[in-house]
């Protein structure tokens, strides 16, 4: 599939897209700055043996089947003002935790209520936004002998765009499970410092979430 990561440039975007790379997919880093977009492609392509493409976010946007949005809280709303005309009926997923600095270890519920229902309302109607990956480590997913033991919790309203999604994740070689309707990610949002704060106690590199009592079957 040709995906395009939006802010692909940055921690997590780097971690992604050498991950869906290396499982075959094409994938376009996006930046606000072609010619970032363009050298950061260059960099990890280089440093993991894999083939990326770079540019900025609306060629990134124009490029992709499917659209991953990876950028800071305090960008979110202007990164998607500048592509949701881009967008069309593709999957978009947003990754984004609506972390406060420095207080990234308590919950901040935004005036939205979760960063994914606020991205869902720049974009036009009918938007197929999913929202996951919450509790990733950027540090776990570019390390390329890390295979991980939990598991990623995807929301969103459309079920067959949360299929997609969880297919995509499976090649990150990390177990996607169905989390229900868009308004869920306050819940997945939310955890997310939870997690840093049990990282910080703990003295680990990256706890994460798994759900249990799901049937093999499934
Ligand atoms: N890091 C993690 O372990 C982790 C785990 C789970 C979820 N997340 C979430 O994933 C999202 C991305 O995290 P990240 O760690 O990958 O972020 P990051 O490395 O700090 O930034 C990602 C990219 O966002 C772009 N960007 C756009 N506007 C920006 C602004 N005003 N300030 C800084 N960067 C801006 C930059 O790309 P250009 O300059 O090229 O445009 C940057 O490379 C966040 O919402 C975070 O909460 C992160």
């Amino acid at each position: 599939m040709k995906i395009g990561i939006v802010g692909g440039t940055g921690r997590e975007g780097r971690g992604l897209a050498v991950r869906w790379a290396k499982s075959g997919h094409d994938v376009f880093i996006g930046s606000r700055q072609t010619e970032k977009g363009v050298a950061k492609a260059a960099e990890f392509a280089e440093e993991f043996g894999v083939s990326l493409q770079g540019g900025d976010n609306a060629s990134a946007c124009a490029y992709a089947e499917l659209i991953v949005v990876t950028v800071p809280y305090g960008a979110h709303r202007a990164t998607f003002e500048t592509i949701k005309d881009s967008v069309g009926e593709k999957i978009v997923v947003d990754i984004t935790v609506p972390l406060q600095p420095p207080k990234v270890r308590s919950v901040n519920l935004p005036e939205g209520k979760a960063a994914a229902l606020e991205a869902r309302s720049y974009l036009a109607d009918g938007a197929r936004l999913v929202a996951a990956l919450h509790h990733i480590s950027s540090e776990l997913l570019s390390d390329p002998e890390h295979q991980f033991d939990c598991d990623v919790l995807v929301c969103g309203d459309d079920k067959e765009a949360r299929a997609s999604v969880i297919s995509i994740v499976s090649d990150l070689g990390l177990r996607g499970v169905d989390a229900g309707v868009l308004k869920n990610a306050i819940a997945l949002e939310s955890l997310t410092p939870v997690l840093l704060h049990i990282n910080r106690r703990y003295k680990s590199e990256g706890s994460g979430i798994r759900v249990t009592g799901i049937p093999e079957t499934e």
